[in-house]
């Protein structure tokens, strides 16, 4: 996955707490990770977590429950199903947006900075707030939509090769880790409806089975939802389920396009 900066933020202070680890440890990693305590008036501080790894396990996620339960019981993130497939852990993990429970601690050869999902607000330390990027996915009325009554027997068939036009999009986990790496959603989240939303757009445009393509294409034809995108390819560098978001995106241009003539 491509590298990008995070946003510049002078206000994260460098001072925060250390926490040495356990005297005798021969396999020390250092983690560097973001703090931000919503009850607190001070600003966010980069805390400093020494871990034997001979007594972790070999994630980043194993790394965080480590410190929660061992180390520092007031450290916030998310996680569920650490297997990759439930989305919660998404974070910016050494400059990359990734999956904390699929990222190993070995494939980042110095100290191991863990922020937030960058450009994001901020709930708690790495919890970034996601009720826009959820309300920007409801906005794409992720279900099937029709018109016709169902045949008899009651199944909207769909042949094979039509099936696998939804089977790739349809692995997104909606972890944020591509909409929280594209420069145009970072400036206009507010409108820009970003890579995940679109790649999510696509999904039911191209289903076969949905009779609401018109609506759908009517929807996202706006100088904002979607033409904000300007094929900058991180959100596809950032997935971490190796889905093409930027180019679904591109897809859903040329069907506006030859719409128009
Ligand atoms: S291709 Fe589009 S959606 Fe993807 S990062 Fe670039 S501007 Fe954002
Ligand atoms: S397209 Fe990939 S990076 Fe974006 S939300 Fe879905 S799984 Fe996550
Ligand atoms: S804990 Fe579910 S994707 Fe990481």
């Amino acid at each position: 996955m491509a590298e990008f900066s995070l946003p510049a933020n002078s206000k994260v202070r460098k001072d925060g707490r250390v926490f040495k680890a356990p005297a005798g440890s021969k396999n020390v990693r250092v983690f560097k990770i973001y703090r931000f305590d919503p009850d607190s008036t001070e600003n966010p501080r980069l805390d400093t977590y020494e871990l034997d790894m001979d007594s972790c396990g070999p994630m980043v996620l194993d790394a965080l429950i480590k410190i929660k339960n061992e180390v520092d019981s007031t450290l916030s993130f998310r996680r569920s199903c650490r297997e990759g497939i439930c989305g919660s852990c998404a974070m910016n993990i050494d400059g990359k947006n990734g999956l904390a429970c699929i990222s190993a601690c070995a494939d980042v050869k110095s100290e191991i900075r863990i922020y937030p999902l960058p450009h994001m607000p901020v709930i708690k330390d790495l919890v970034p707030d996601l009720t826009n990027f959820y309300a920007q996915y409801a906005s794409i009325k992720p279900w099937l939509q029709t018109r016709t009554p169902a045949p008899p027997d009651g199944e909207r068939r769909q042949s094979k090769e039509d099936q696998e036009k939804v089977d790739r999009p349809s692995a997104c986990i909606l972890c944020a880790c591509c909409s929280t790496s594209c420069p145009s959603y970072w400036w206009n989240s507010d409108r820009y409806l970003g890579p995940a939303a679109l790649l999510a757009a696509y999904r039911w445009i191209v289903d076969s089975r949905d009779e609401a393509t018109g609506e759908r294409l009517d929807h996202l034809e706006d100088p904002f939802r979607l033409y904000r995108c300007h094929t900058i390819m991180n959100c596809t560098e950032a997935c971490p389920k190796d889905l093409n978001p930027a180019k679904a995106i591109a897809e859903v241009k040329i069907m506006l396009a030859q719409r128009r003539h």
